[in-house]
């Protein structure tokens, strides 16, 4: 199936390119512009080269309609969107592009002829208010969603947005929600300082991680893994769902860190304030839609994090624009 993937030059889009790859499909990359840098860490050469690529913004709905029918495509992966520093800053830039251009993606895909795409969209654990909010224990996906971030209130809309357009025109959407997601090529977004943490092993710096507390660590194979899975399995209405990675401390990641790499016990260090989302997620519902889905291990997820990062800085090709 040719695939199109929105924000598809992104950390996502690179390994979800390397999952749709790697089980015969067709990635067709939707971005603003080609940039390859993340692409490079995950495929050859001559994939990237051979990658089928639709240049546009993804808020222009008509140019998104363009793409599909240009491209002939079976599926959508809607990945394209801002995160929660720019969405704060720039709300209604945030609001332009996280939200008009989810509704400009799902408008193109029920324009065209059937069968109609599939649309599988990356909302995100933001949607959940702060851990005060809520009852100890793993949370359903449909308890009480009270966000602190423009960019929370956006996954929102676009969640409901999704079920309408399943509802009101039978168009199959899947809304997915992940957490921290690590490996490389993550260096933007609020969550992105476990991965510089790894990064920064790597090249022999410290690193702090200016926060602590619980979340869920998601090792980013994994998530793309979901994602592919998601457009592919057999349907079960429009849901959101909740991702189920590694769910520990800032200290248990430091842990298996130093575990991997005994260095990091000088070279890392983390903070305590707790990240203002529900980090204990159940993800019994999507397991039953769209499983097994078998998480890899947070030691294991950050060995081949680090050994990858290794590599690139063996090669010379190791991009620290993110370390600042
Ligand atoms: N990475 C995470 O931990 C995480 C967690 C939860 C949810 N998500 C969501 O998953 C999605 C992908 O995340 P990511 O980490 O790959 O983000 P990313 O920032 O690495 O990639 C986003 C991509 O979208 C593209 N883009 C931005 N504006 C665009 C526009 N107007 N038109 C077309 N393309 C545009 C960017 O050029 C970039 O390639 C996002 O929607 C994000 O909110 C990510």
């Amino acid at each position: 199936m040719r695939v199109l993937v929105t924000g598809g030059y992104g950390f996502l889009g690179a390994w979800i390119a390397r999952d749709l790859l790697d089980r015969g499909h067709t990635p067709v990359l939707f971005d603003l512009a080609a940039n390859p840098r993340r692409l490079e860490m995950v495929l050859t050469a001559q994939e990237i080269a051979a990658l089928p690529f639709a240049q546009g913004d993804v808020a222009d709905s008509e140019r998104v309609l363009a793409a599909s029918r240009e491209q002939a495509v079976g599926g959508i992966i809607h990945l394209a969107g801002l995160q929660v520093p720019t969405c704060r800053a720039k709300p209604l830039d945030g609001a332009r592009v996280n939200v008009l251009g989810t509704l400009a993606v799902l408008e193109a895909a029920r324009q065209l002829p059937d069968p109609r795409p599939r649309v599988v969209l990356a909302s995100s654990a933001a949607v959940f208010g702060p851990p005060s909010d809520y009852p100890v224990g793993p949370l359903a996906d449909a308890v009480r969603l009270r966000p602190g971030t423009h960019y929370g209130w956006f996954k929102i809309c676009n969640e409901g947005n999704a079920r309408v357009y399943g509802l009101d025109h039978k168009l199959e959407t899947v809304a997915l929600r992940p957490w921290t997601v690590y490996g490389p090529g993550r260096d933007v977004g609020m969550t992105s300082e476990p991965t510089r943490a790894v990064k920064c092993l790597a090249l022999g710096r410290p690193y702090k991680i200016s926060y602590g507390g619980l979340q869920d660590f998601q090792f980013v194979a994994d998530v793309a893994r979901v994602f592919v899975q998601c457009l592919t399995g057999a349907y079960h209405g429009p849901e959101a769902y909740n991702l189920r990675g590694a769910v520990a401390t800032i200290q248990e990641f430091h842990e298996a860190l130093c575990r991997v790499e005994p260095a990091a016990r000088s070279l890392i260090s983390v903070g305590e304030s707790q990240l203002p989302i529900a980090p204990d997620l159940d993800d019994s519902l999507l397991q039953s839609h769209y499983g097994p889905l078998q998480p890899t291990s947070l030691e294991e997820g950050l060995r081949r994090t680090l050994g990858m990062f290794r590599e690139q800085l063996a090669a010379g090709t190791l991009d620290t624009a993110d370390l600042g």
